[in-house]
């Protein structure tokens, strides 16, 4: 059960990695433009801050460019990246491709448990569905997250929850069945507090 940093955002990190229980950090191309870096570069500052997984997107247009890039970064430490592909027909065959080559590759974007399925058929470590997406669109986040578990049961494809507005949305995703979940720096320090634990502190 590990709670991922979902930022590329330097000192976000710093904290997380003076928490001491956040087990790593999850990037996308967003993420990375927001905190003023390229996504190689995040990688590289992000493994000194903290220890732990570190996941980096592809973002080549070719399949062949987002192979060598994939193959690129993870070569960086190939025990503790983690390539998100985003969950696209030609996208499902490249995770199978360096699946083999024993890259590991996390499926991103998921909006569906049939995107979980075939992220566990080719081999995927992770699926990172989009549950407050999927609850916007679609209609139910948590219920995906349900489905995506049982399709995955007896695979080795992890689920990391991202997409998570509130502590409330956290907790039903990890009933639900997710193993891990990826939130913003406010969010893990939210989940740490309560207004009637604050009352306790000084009532008692
Ligand atoms: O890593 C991307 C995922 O966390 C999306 O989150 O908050 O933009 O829906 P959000």
């Amino acid at each position: 059960m590990a709670l991922f940093l979902d930022s590329a955002n330097l000192q976000d990190v710093r904290r997380a990695a003076e928490l001491g229980f956040v087990a790593g950090v999850t990037t996308n191309p967003t993420l990375v433009a927001r905190a003023g870096l390229n996504g190689k570069q995040a990688v590289r500052e992000i493994l000194k801050i903290i220890d732990g997984s570190v996941f980096y997107q592809v973002t080549e247009n070719s399949i062949d460019g987002r192979a060598a890039e994939a193959r690129e970064v993870f070569d960086t430490a190939p025990e503790r990246i983690h390539i998100k592909i985003p969950a696209t027909l030609e996208n499902f065959a490249l995770a199978k491709r360096l699946t083999d080559e024993g890259i590991h590759c996390a499926m991103t974007a998921v909006y569906t448990a049939a995107q979980a399925y075939l992220a566990g058929q080719v081999g995927a470590t992770y699926i990172a569905p989009y549950v407050h997406r999927i609850t916007t669109h679609l209609g139910d986040g948590v219920g995906t997250i349900r489905d995506c578990a049982a399709v995955l049961q007896g695979t080795s494809t992890r689920i990391v929850a991202a997409s998570l507005k509130s502590p409330d949305e956290v907790i039903a995703v990890i009933i639900a069945g997710a193993q891990d979940v990826t939130i913003p720096l406010d969010l893990i320090l939210q989940l740490a507090e309560h207004d009637l634990s604050q009352q306790a502190i000084r009532d008692f």
